[in-house]
């Protein structure tokens, strides 16, 4: 049994004043958002200008709903959407103090942005991803800075979720994860510390529980319907196994589990077949319109898909 090293020290992160975020969906515009509204510039970047500039059009939907809930004033909120800027390429990473990967869980793809995010950062900049089960370590070592990145992964929906899970990679420096994490504490999270080991520690725990949910419903053991009230009435969970898998996606579900699955060796980490079997239809869940349940152009849930 190996003991974890003492937890970081706080320290004083007014120096970060401008972020990078590559990716404008789901998780990198929830990033950006509560970058933006804790006081912090934000270059918001993804495959062409249009999509960064789109993304930012959802954040600013985003803090219109936030206005009219009476949660920010519309003052305040045209001073955090003016903290937000699209930019056409990773060249203009060059001002960010810290800069966050959210793109799609690909390696080959964050390799690429981080190469390109790493030539045009300068020195002493802190590179991190949003992973949620890519290995740190090898990102890092795709970079002439691998003391300088570690994981911050940010939770689903992140401006409502209060959790940031810091992943120290091998090489991360004391000082990057110091800083992240104090950051992540800016930004109102709390944090929790994690080795660079498949899964790090929401997903060793989430990913095997939904694919289980998974399991269950291939076999016939109960309805999506009971599944989910399983989760919440029984577990006191906000969301069911199978609608919680909708919310994150279906996609993004069975890539973790594979990865689970192929890094440990172990079988107990298989993805269940009805799993692969909805991502390869395209139906993964929320984003798609239809996972495990059917959802209308609100996103609100209308019935099972099954
Ligand atoms: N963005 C911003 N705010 C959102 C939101 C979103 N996508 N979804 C919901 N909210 C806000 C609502 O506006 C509402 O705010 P208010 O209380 O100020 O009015 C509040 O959250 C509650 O929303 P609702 O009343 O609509 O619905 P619920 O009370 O059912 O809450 C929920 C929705 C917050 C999503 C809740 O069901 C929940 O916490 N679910 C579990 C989510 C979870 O487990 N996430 C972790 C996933 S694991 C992960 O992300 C790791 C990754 O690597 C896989």
């Amino acid at each position: 049994m190996t003991i974890e090293a003492p937890r970081p020290s706080v320290v004083d992160v007014s120096h970060v004043k401008v972020f990078g975020i590559i990716g404008a969906g789901q998780m990198g515009l929830g990033i950006a958002q509560v970058a933006a509204q804790t006081g912090h510039d934000v270059i918001l970047l993804d495959a062409s200008l249009d999509l960064a500039e789109k993304g930012r059009a959802k954040l600013a939907k985003s803090l219109d709903r936030l206005v009219e809930k009476g949660k920010l004033g519309g003052t305040e909120r045209d001073a955090v959407l003016a903290r937000v800027r699209a930019a056409k390429d990773a060249s203009e990473l060059v001002t960010a103090d810290v800069v966050v990967e959210a793109a799609t869980e690909n390696m080959d793809v964050k390799i690429k942005l981080f190469q390109a995010a790493d030539a045009a950062m300068k020195p002493g900049a802190i590179l991190a991803s949003n992973t949620s089960s890519i290995s740190i370590t090898k990102l890092a070592g795709a970079t002439k800075r691998p003391d300088f990145v570690a994981g911050m992964h940010f939770m689903n929906p992140v401006p409502v979720m209060k959790l940031c899970e810091i992943v120290r990679g091998v090489q991360s420096s004391d000082n990057t994860i110091q800083v992240l994490t104090a950051l992540a504490r800016a930004m109102g999270k709390t944090t929790i510390l994690s080795k660079d080991i498949p899964g790090f520690l929401v997903n060793r725990m989430l990913i095997p529980f939904l694919n289980e949910a998974c399991f269950a419903l291939q076999e016939g053991v109960g309805t999506p319907e009971d599944l989910d009230l399983a989760g919440k009435l029984g577990l006191n969970h906000p969301m069911g196994p199978l609608e919680l898998a909708d919310l994150i996606g279906l996609d993004t579900c069975l890539f973790i589990a594979e990865v689970l699955h192929r890094e440990f060796g172990d079988d107990k980490y298989r993805p269940a077949s009805i799993l692969r079997n909805l991502v390869a239809a395209g139906w993964v869940g929320r984003k798609s319109g239809r996972g495990f349940y059917v959802y209308d152009e609100k996103g609100n849930k209308t019935k099972s898909a099954l």
